[in-house]
């Protein structure tokens, strides 16, 4: 019979709970799996004593999908190959799922590689997981819809505050995306009430003719208050690279939300003799730790689903995802290439903008 393992690896994301739950439950109801094992607390979980595996039933998983965070606990970085290939052996393993980003995906590679290199009978699965959606070659990673849609009331608050703190009130919130603004300009898009979007793909400028803060001076004239989106990675060109990195290697992000309110107040302190009103709401986790929506939910079934079918039928080294409206199993090299992708600035996204922002057609 079959020993599976499951580990979730790096930040939080809508849905962990539910891939989970569905891998555990697919692997012993539907293929009479022997033991399914949980990973503590992402990579490191392999060899840290204190986090011992727990082992998946059925019945343990039956309520987790309710709640948001993964179930087994997670962290960034943590990738020992030797230590790794030591506890898959001990444990007799040859399912192992990894549920993570394009980082995490580059370690299961490494264990997949390692594993045939050592004739270990081991079939290595991936499941993309960020909410930044960052990860190329899929239509869209599981937990980001549910993020867009945990964004609305953040954007919401800032619309009421802005609105009614007078004068000149500016509600600005910021939402996570180190490399793409995909979340924001989903969120900002779907919420209809926000006047300015900033992304890590485009530059910001502050002044001049097509700077961001005349444009709000004009917003604010026009209907009394503005609403901003900015994405966390946005505006490096302005406050510059921090050399600070985290457990995964990835920079400290600066602080663009409090930057752009700075400058908010200053600009409007110099050009109005009321100044300005600024209130910033940084939602960030409450977006990311929630639980997963419907069409998450029903996605990361699937996900799961088509996991083990995958390692079932013998495949190994992949990813799964849709593409293209199907689901598909990518060769984890092909996934981790191009990832983390970004955002195309000029494409359909902005058509849409453009689109609803053009002054109405008068010339009948
Ligand atoms: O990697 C996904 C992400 O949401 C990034 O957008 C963000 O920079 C990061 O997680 C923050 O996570 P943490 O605070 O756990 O490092």
């Amino acid at each position: 019979g079959v020993t599976a393992a499951i580990v979730t690896c790096g930040g939080l994301c809508p849905g962990l709970n539910n891939v989970i739950r569905e891998l555990t439950n697919t692997l012993i109801h539907l293929y009479g799996c022997k033991k399914v094992l949980g990973i503590r607390g992402g990579y490191a979980g392999f060899y840290t004593d204190a986090w011992q595996p727990m082992e998946l039933t059925p019945e343990i998983v039956n309520n987790i999908h309710h709640e948001g965070g993964t179930f087994l606990g997670s962290s960034r970085g943590g990738f020992e190959i030797d230590k790794t290939i030591a506890f898959l052996k001990k444990h007799k393993i040859n399912q192992l799922y990894v549920i993570g980003g394009d980082g995490t995906h580059r370690g299961a590679f490494r264990i997949h590689e390692e594993c045939m290199k050592l004739k270990m009978n081991v079939g290595v699965c991936g499941i993309p997981k960020t909410i930044d959606n960052d990860v190329d070659h899929i239509d869209r990673s599981f937990g980001f819809s549910s993020a867009v849609q945990a964004a609305q009331s953040a954007i919401r608050t800032a619309k009421t505050e802005a609105s009614c703190n007078l004068p000149n009130g500016i509600g600005i919130v910021k939402l996570m995306g180190r490399s793409a603004g995909f979340v924001a300009v989903h969120a900002a898009m779907s919420s209809g009430d926000v006047d300015l979007c900033l992304v890590p793909e485009i530059p910001i400028v502050l002044e001049g003719e097509k700077g961001c803060l005349p444009f709000l001076k004009k917003r604010v004239k026009e209907q009394g208050f503005a609403v901003v989106v900015v994405a966390e990675g946005a505006g490096e060109e302005l406050l510059g690279e921090s050399t600070e990195v985290d457990a995964s290697g990835n920079k400290k992000l600066p602080a663009i939300g409090e930057f752009l309110k700075s400058k908010i107040n200053e600009y409007f302190s110099k050009h109005d003799p009321q100044g300005a009103t600024v209130k910033y709401v940084d939602p960030s986790y409450i977006i990311r730790s929630c639980p997963a929506n419907a069409a998450d939910s029903l996605y990361c079934m699937q996900l799961a689903q088509n996991a083990v079918h995958g390692l079932m039928a013998g495949y190994t080294g992949f990813s799964v995802g849709l593409c293209n409206n199907r689901m598909v199993l990518l060769p984890i090299p092909y996934l981790v290439e191009t990832s983390p992708r970004h955002m195309d600035a000029h494409g359909r996204t902005w058509e849409r903008v453009l689109s609803i922002t053009r002054q109405p057609n008068t010339a009948k």
